[in-house]
């Protein structure tokens, strides 16, 4: 009995230095909603730098497809992209790894440049590694702040639900790329 409550310790230990975000199967996910459903959510905040590369050799956000008429939109109305971008602690781009943001993008504002983005923020470090928050929103890019809904999340993040605030520290006109400032504030279990 006692050999098994080591063995069982150890093992928590173990999942807990690898992070618990790993995709586990429906029974772990049903016990997990069990154990959850009358507790009661947290607050978690998470501030890190998004590096949007479109210009060089390695682009980390790339235009998939578009229509004729997008290379006459002053928006490019009709773009859609597809983007993997870095996400560090600090603002340059070989400070320490937080993870990525993973997903797609298009515009879809005839009038402004509006993006509808869709896309994970997929941890890759520490006790979040493999978890992700789902982010689905608009985006004004030309806005000074825009806000983004995170609509769930897996792993440690389950149900979660929150905000993400998005500041452009710079933005090149010239080659696309782009470090924008990230706030999360995200309430889960
Ligand atoms: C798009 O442009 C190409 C090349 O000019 C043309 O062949 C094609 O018919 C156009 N497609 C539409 C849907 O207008
Ligand atoms: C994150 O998890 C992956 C997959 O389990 C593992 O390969 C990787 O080493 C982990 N990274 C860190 C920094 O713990
Ligand atoms: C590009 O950025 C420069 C410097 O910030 C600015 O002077 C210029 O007006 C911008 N060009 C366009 C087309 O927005
Ligand atoms: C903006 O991008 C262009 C083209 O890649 C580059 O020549 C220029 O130095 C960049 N400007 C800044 C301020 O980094």
């Amino acid at each position: 009995m006692e050999k098994h409550y080591i063995i069982l310790i150890l093992c928590s230990i173990l999942v807990f230095a690898n992070g618990n975000g790993v995709a586990q199967g429906p029974k772990a996910v049903r016990k997990w909603f069990k154990k959850h459903s009358n507790a009661k959510e947290k607050l978690t905040e998470f501030h890190f730098y998004l590096h949007d590369i479109v210009s060089g050799r390695n682009p980390t956000n790339i235009p998939v497809a578009m229509a004729n008429a997008t290379t006459q939109s002053p928006t490019y109305f009709g773009l859609i992209a597809a983007m993997d971008d870095l996400l560090t602690e600090g603002p340059e781009p070989d400070s320490k790894v937080v993870g990525r943001a993973s997903g797609l993008f298009g515009s879809s504002s005839l009038q402004e440049l509006g993006l509808h983005m869709t896309f994970n923020i997929v941890f890759t470090e520490g006790k979040y590694n493999g978890s992700m928050l789902a982010v689905s929103g608009y985006n004004q890019f030309n806005n000074r702040y825009r806000e983004l809904p995170i609509v769930g999340g897996s792993g440690v993040f389950r149900l979660a639900r929150g905000v993400a605030t998005l500041e452009n520290v710079w933005y090149n006109n010239t080659s696309g790329d782009a470090l924008v400032e990230y706030h999360v504030v995200v309430l889960h279990y």
